[in-house]
């Protein structure tokens, strides 16, 4: 445990490389100790979620690591939002006040990018815009970061898989460089499996906790195995570890979503491989304790 903690420190430093491999594919689990740490929908404590200015702020940090929520409007353009619906983190109820309930499939690009997504945070962020996808990979490519990207809600958008994979082909992040700093997760196994399919080399994050005898079906498709941290143990780490992924590594852990430093050091204790996080500043300090 000492040793864990220490390196939390090197990582965080060091953006996490130890996920990588000598041919660049993002590293699936055994880390070597080191517990990788992730900003949550960006810095998402110290800046309005998926936007901007949160995964500017990751990097300000000396965080590398940075997690998404990607969904798909009316017209088809990929944005980068957490909920379905687009009231909670813009002010679509008073642009848009007779279209209840705001789902973001129901509204074309043009219109979402007329939404402040910054306001509801703090007035220091008034006008700041719901990112396309294709904005925040360029974004993230400026500041030298590394992605866990969430394909949210994928049953309200057919097709929201080949859609990604074709926008990051064209962004530049399916080569061989960039694959190593990418990860496509999803709460959807068949989602995960879709994208497995059509981009085997690219690695990929099961969001749940399939049983033990689910496992070995699930490190068919899928590098990781993301647990919510009030679901995880140290023997379920274990076990996870135990199976082999899609590309011959042992599966990782990355526990979602930890906060507050005695859970930090408890799930770090348990083995995890990673930890996500919208306080990547008090992961970092918890884990560097002696
Ligand atoms: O990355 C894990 C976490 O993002 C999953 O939950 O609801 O915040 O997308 P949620
Ligand atoms: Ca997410």
């Amino acid at each position: 445990m000492h040793a864990r903690v220490i390196a939390v420190t090197a990582v965080a430093l060091l953006g996490a490389a130890t996920l990588l491999t000598p041919t660049h594919h993002a590293r699936a689990g055994g880390t070597g100790g080191q517990v990788t740490i992730v900003a949550h929908r960006g810095a998402s404590a110290y800046a309005p979620e998926n936007t901007l200015p949160a995964v500017d702020e990751a990097a300000r940090r000396g965080f590398t690591w940075v997690e998404n929520d990607v969904q798909r409007t009316k017209d088809g353009e990929l944005v980068v939002i957490h909920d379905d619906s687009l009231a909670r983190t813009t002010n679509a109820e008073e642009v848009f006040p007779d279209r209840a309930p705001w789902k973001v499939k129901d509204f074309t690009a043009a219109e979402i990018a007329r939404l402040d997504a910054g306001s509801w945070f703090g007035p220091a962020y008034a006008g700041t815009r719901v990112p396309t996808l294709t904005e925040y990979m360029r974004r993230i490519d400026h500041n030298h970061e590394k992605l866990l990207l969430e394909i949210k809600s994928p049953q309200l958008y057919p097709g929201i898989e080949r859609d990604t994979l074709k926008l990051l082909g064209n962004e530049g992040w399916l080569d061989r460089q960039h694959l190593g700093r990418l990860v496509v997760q999803s709460f959807s196994a068949d989602s995960l499996r879709i994208v497995h399919d059509l981009k085997p080399g690219l690695t990929t994050g099961y969001l749940g906790t399939p049983s033990a005898t689910d496992l070995r079906a699930y490190a068919g498709f899928a590098d990781l195995i993301n647990p919510s941290y009030t679901s995880v143990s140290r023997n379920y780490v274990t076990t996870v570890h135990s199976y082999d992924g899609p590309h011959g590594r042992p599966l990782g852990v990355f526990a979602w979503t930890v906060n507050d430093a005695p859970t930090a050091r408890k799930v770090a204790g348990y083995g995890v491989d990673g930890i996500i996080t919208n306080q990547p500043d008090v992961m970092r300090q918890a884990l560097s304790a002696p």
